[in-house]
């Protein structure tokens, strides 16, 4: 049985909350409160108009992720333990994450991608994309290894996201202070 998780209790947390930089653990049960997580977790990404959202970004060390590239209801995806194949091509694309509010970093990653995965009941799957979907793809997964866009940042993107990222330290800290008083 999974450990239990205060589902209704979860929020998006943000940059530099270090829940954010763990390796994830695969999804093992496959049960009633996994497909509530994943339902919370579609709720939190559409209320921050996000194309994705990453379990470790609700604060939940689980290797799974949703996803919506065109915000239609039937483009919704739930991708438990994904893995990747058969990269092709390079793009670079300006990207930004619910968990940095103000922050865009340019990445490169490779334009197209085969993903593997399991949906919320276990039902294995693939399926190959390009463009933004799998760009959406390749952020969640990092989000599930402890990376984010901040680590690909040039020195450029260092000093146009210097103001936000200081922001964000700031409120985490006094965030922590309130906690704790
Ligand atoms: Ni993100």
């Amino acid at each position: 049985m999974a450990a239990p998780i205060d589902i209704g209790g979860l929020r998006i947390v943000h940059y530099p909350a270090p829940v954010l930089r763990r390796v994830c653990k695969p999804v093992e049960t496959f049960d009633e409160q996994l497909e509530r997580l994943i339902a919370r977790m579609f709720e939190l990404m559409r209320s921050g108009n996000g194309v994705g959202l990453a379990a470790p970004q609700v604060g939940v060390e689980l290797r799974l992720f949703v996803c919506n590239h065109t915000g239609e209801p039937g483009d919704d995806r739930a991708v438990i333990n994904p893995e990747f194949g058969d990269p092709e091509g390079v793009a670079v694309m300006e990207e930004g994450c619910l968990s940095l509010p103000n922050v865009t970093i340019a990445v490169r990653r490779p334009e197209k991608i085969t993903l593997r995965g399991r949906d919320g009941s276990g039902e294995p799957f693939e399926v190959r994309a390009g463009e933004l979907q799998a760009r959406v793809w390749q952020h969640e997964t990092d989000h599930l290894d402890g990376r984010m866009i901040t680590d690909y940042m040039s020195e450029a993107a260092k000093i146009a996201n210097r103001r936000a990222l200081k922001q964000l330290h700031d409120e985490y800290k006094g965030g922590k202070k309130r906690k704790t008083a």
